[in-house]
């Protein structure tokens, strides 16, 4: 079957955060929403038809994750990552950002030292600050474009630290780290005692010619200090959900954050989430297969675009997510200025930069995961924007 990723989705009116926020997000319920990480187009066919074959039952009461849904993250990990992973290795949590507070709480004390990456999704900083422990910032590095870690730093701050929170791949700068970038943060990690919290909630979105490396699996010295995150919402188009695993393998480790967890009673999940999942990781290599080229061809139109008619953005391409992290220093605006512009007079809602943390400054966050005519649209409206800023500055 071919999937038709061009067809455009009214999705306004149906409590969707990033149509239906915007006039709150960016006071103009009319920009064009390029923001928040979900996609525009459908989600697939067999996941629907999953949830309305779930959904025609009409009981839905309280539930339990079945055999197969166990069978089928296992089976995905297999195929996709030759990762071999068990049953009981598999928790259930409401979400990734819920899952990475959980860790904080079970497995750090107020005051400890937590390690992250910036610039990088920004729930990470508040999964250290607003359970009073402290963020320590291993910022990356950046040359030719491209990213990498700050090693000698992060030898450094490990001494002390007791966790550190890795964006395996990385969201916002795209980044697919490579298996001797992780090797060597496996080796800091057991050199020091440091709890790693691997979230690779954008494995699966790995582009074409990338590949992804499971941290788990780099060293298997690590198991005592690794904890994986993992989910079919980004990959899938879910993320109303609610539904995510946390995989540990070791049994200590993975008792700690039971108990901890469990205590919450937030296990139960939802119904639909696991269906959801479940039907994702049976049928949907061949779905995930065609919206990566889609996205790829996305990202090179953008690269093109950019090139052509508004050279002064510096486009750091992608190696994986549906993200492109773009550089407006060029310009000389502030963030608020930059921010204001693109809303006001770009009419497109992207995300600042500076939310990502340090190294955010002058950067815009632009969400590709949507028909090209909408790409295309909002990419003309920018050019449009800053042909009418040069203009006016000419005069
Ligand atoms: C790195 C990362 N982790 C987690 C999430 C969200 O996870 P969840 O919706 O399962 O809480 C996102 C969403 O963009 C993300 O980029």
């Amino acid at each position: 079957m071919v999937y038709n990723f061009d067809k455009n989705i009214d999705r306004t009116n149906t409590s969707s955060v990033k149509y239906d926020l915007r006039k709150f997000i960016f006071k103009k319920p009319d920009v064009l929403p390029m923001w928040v990480a979900d996609m525009d187009f459908e989600t697939p066919d067999f996941i629907r038809e999953a949830i309305i074959k779930r959904a025609a039952h009409p009981v839905y009461g309280y539930t339990f994750r079945p055999e197969s849904y166990y069978q089928a993250i296992i089976n995905w990990f297999q195929k996709r990552f030759n990762w071999r992973v068990e049953k009981d290795w598999i928790l259930f949590s409401p979400g990734v950002v819920p899952a990475l507070n959980f860790a904080v709480l079970a497995l750090t004390n107020p005051g400890d030292e937590i390690i992250v990456q910036p610039p990088v999704y920004f729930p990470f900083f508040t999964a250290v600050k607003e359970h009073n422990r402290q963020l320590v910032y291993n910022q990356l590095l950046i040359k030719n474009g491209k990213y990498s870690i700050n090693f000698d730093q992060l030898e450094e701050q490990a001494h002390t630290a007791r966790m550190l929170i890795l964006c395996n791949p990385h969201n916002p700068v795209g980044r697919a780290w490579s298996k001797d970038e992780l090797s060597r943060l496996a080796d800091i990690s057991l050199k020091n005692n440091l709890l790693v919290i691997s979230d690779e909630i954008h494995a699966d979105l790995v582009l074409p010619g990338n590949q992804h490396h499971v941290f788990a699996e780099i060293n298997p010295a690590l198991d005592s200090n690794i904890i994986t995150m993992h989910a079919a919402s980004k990959t899938f188009n879910l993320a109303g959900l609610a539904s995510s695993s946390v995989i540990i393998k070791d049994e200590t480790l993975r008792e700690q954050f039971n108990t901890y967890v469990s205590r919450l009673h937030v296990d139960m999940g939802n119904l639909f989430g696991f269906v959801a999942t479940q039907a994702a990781f049976e049928n949907g290599e061949d779905w995930l297969s065609q919206v990566l080229n889609y996205i790829s061809d996305n990202i090179a139109y953008v690269s093109d675009f950019l090139a052509d008619q508004l050279p002064k953005v510096n486009f750091i391409k992608p190696e994986a997510t549906y993200m492109i992290w773009l550089d407006f220093s060029a310009f000389g605006m502030s963030d608020e200025e930059l921010k204001s512009f693109l809303i006001n007079k770009a009419k497109i809602g992207l995300n600042s930069g500076i939310d990502f943390g340090p190294g955010g400054e002058g950067f815009m966050r632009i969400n590709v995961a949507c028909p090209r005519s909408l790409l295309r649209q909002g990419l003309e409206s920018m050019r449009d924007a800053f042909t009418q800023l040069f203009h006016e500055n000419n005069v």
